[in-house]
C-alpha cells in the first residue's frame, strides 16, 4: 500500500541538531504552512527515530497537542493526542488504541559527523508501507 505525502525539503536541509533531541524526548521538526511538523525524532536509548506527524488512525492526522509534544506522559510512548493512540518509539507500532496494531510511517535520517540531522532520502514524497518495518535507527558515537 502507497500512502502519499506532501513533499518534503531536499535531504541537504538541515532539520536539527543531535543535541536538540535529548534522551526521552521528541523533537518536531519542517513545520508546514499550517504549522504542523511534518516529522518528529525520539531519542530512547541511545538511539534517534524519526516518524511522520501522521497517525494511521486518520490518515493524516497530526500527532503533537502541542510543539514537540509527542510522548506519552511517561515517556515510554508516542501518542497521538486526538484519541490516545500509543506507539512503540523503536518500532512505530501502536500498542494501544483505536489503531492497534497498525504503525507509524518511519523516515530515514543523515547525521553528519557534527550531529547535524537530515533526511537520508532527498525525494522523499511517498513511502511504502512496508519500509516501516525496517529498522532503520541511528546510534550515536561517544
Ligand atoms: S487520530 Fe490519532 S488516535 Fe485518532
Amino acid at each position: 500500500m502507497t500512502i502519499r505525502l506532501p513533499d518534503l525539503p531536499p535531504s541537504s536541509l538541515p532539520l536539527c541538531h543531535t543535541g536538540d533531541v535529548p534522551e526521552g524526548q521528541a523533537y518536531g521538526c519542517l513545520p508546514d504552512e499550517d504549522g504542523q511538523d511534518r516529522l518528529f525524532i525520539v531519542r530512547q536509548g541511545g538511539s534517534l527515530y524519526a516518524w511522520r506527524n501522521a497517525c494511521p488512525h486518520i490518515a493524516g492526522a497530526p500527532m503533537a497537542w502541542k510543539r514537540h509534544a509527542y510522548l506519552s506522559a511517561d515517556g515510554r510512548h508516542v501518542m497521538c493526542h486526538a484519541h490516545g493512540a500509543r506507539f512503540e518509539p523503536d518500532t512505530g507500532l501502536c500498542v494501544h488504541g483505536p489503531c492497534l496494531g497498525s504503525r507509524l510511517l518511519r523516515v530515514a535520517l543523515h547525521i553528519s559527523p557534527s550531529g547535524q540531522i537530515s533526511l537520508a532520502n532527498p525525494h522523499l514524497t511517498s513511502l511504502q508501507a512496508s519500509e516501516t518495518t525496517e529498522k532503520e535507527n541511528f546510534h550515536e558515537r561517544g
